[in-house]
């Protein structure tokens, strides 16, 4: 029997951790043999409503889930954690882009990123979904000095998901059989979902579409299905954004499959053209629990334009939180 491994869910009440802990209780996240003690962090007015899940993870009874810690102080909840997974935020609302949080959600990254680094594993895995993700990363690595800026990233697999499944839709394929899209730079809505480097069941995916099913279609929609979704529902989206944390830690502790590309929010380091000091949607594969930035994959002029806007937008939000950088 493995060791558990402590995974620490910020927001543990909220909707997206509804669906997001009783999945990571039942293996989804971390193999179907490794236990996990699962460290819940929550405000305190939110601590009755947390009392409540947590009842349901006992009515489970996961075999993999071996103790469950409640807190609505971080230095409680994240200590020795191997994992972070920081969703407590507030969500958008109708007509709202995700950066106007930036106001609301910014500081709660720079408590956590000091009570991280102060008790957390030193090699803590830690992934930002609370938006805007990228930015907030940011601030959080800024402020956890000591841990390795590299292991804190940002979420862009909800975007890469998206993007994934328009495309298959549009050819009459299936999502399994699309490689190598890229959601690259923020998430938000100047993402660039990125189709150039893509293939269906091998075929170059730039020759299956348009032009103008490209500017007019899939890059708006993937652009601004987060949205979307809060016109349909009334609410955030909160079980793909789930699946979308699942999937982005799995890939980075078990591996990406052969061939695999998955999109992670991951400082930039000058890969692309884009400079040091941004969270940036990266093209990415994983092994022995690390990630690498792709090299090589081709930009022509029209991605460079997208691209371009995107790190533009990263560096206003960078420069508007300037005084919470550390
Ligand atoms: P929610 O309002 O249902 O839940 C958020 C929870 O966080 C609440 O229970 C709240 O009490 C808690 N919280 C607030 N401040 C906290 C703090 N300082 N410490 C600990 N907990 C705190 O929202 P949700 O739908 O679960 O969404 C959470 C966040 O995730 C939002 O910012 C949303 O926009 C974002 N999100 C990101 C992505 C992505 O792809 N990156 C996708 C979906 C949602
Ligand atoms: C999403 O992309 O669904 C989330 O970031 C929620 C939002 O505000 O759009």
């Amino acid at each position: 029997m493995k060791a558990p491994v402590r995974v620490a869910v910020t927001g543990a009440a909220g909707q997206i951790s509804y669906s997001l802990l009783f999945r990571i209780a039942s293996g989804d996240m971390l193999g179907k043999d490794q236990p996990v003690i699962l460290q819940l962090l929550e405000i305190e007015p939110a601590m009755n409503a947390l009392k409540g899940v947590i009842m349901e993870l006992d009515d489970c009874a996961f075999p993999l889930l071996h103790g469950v810690v409640a807190s609505h102080d971080p230095m409680v909840a994240f200590k020795d954690a191997d994992i972070a997974l920081l969703v407590g935020a507030r969500p958008r609302s109708k007509g709202m882009e995700r950066k106007d949080l930036l106001e609301s959600n910014g500081a709660i990254f720079t408590g956590q990123g000091k009570a991280l680094a102060a008790v957390a594993n030193k090699n803590v895995k830690v992934l930002v979904v609370g938006n805007p993700a990228n930015t907030n990363a940011l601030i959080l690595s800024k402020n956890a000095p000591g841990l390795n800026p590299k292991n804190i990233t940002s979420m862009m697999r909800l975007d890469h998901n998206r993007a994934m499944t328009q495309l298959a839709n549009k050819v009459g394929a299936h999502s399994t059989d699309v490689k190598d899209v890229v959601a690259w730079g923020n998430h938000s809505s100047t993402q660039y979902p990125d189709i150039f480097n893509a293939t269906v069941k091998g075929k170059k995916a730039s020759e299956l579409v348009d032009e103008n099913w490209l500017v007019n279609d899939f890059i708006p929609t993937v652009q601004k299905r987060g949205a979307a979704i809060i016109e349909a529902r009334g609410l955030s989206s909160a079980a793909s954004a789930a699946n979308a944390a699942i999937d982005h830690i799995r890939s980075w502790v078990l591996g990406t499959a052969e061939g695999e590309v998955v999109t992670m929010g991951v400082p930039s380091d000058g890969s692309y053209g884009i400079p040091e000091g941004v969270m940036f949607g990266y093209p990415c594969t994983c092994k022995n629990g690390e990630y690498t930035v792709v090299q090589g994959f081709e930009i022509n002029e029209f991605s460079r334009k997208y691209i371009d806007i995107t790190y533009k937008e990263l560096c206003e939000e960078r420069d508007s939180i300037k005084h919470l950088l550390g």
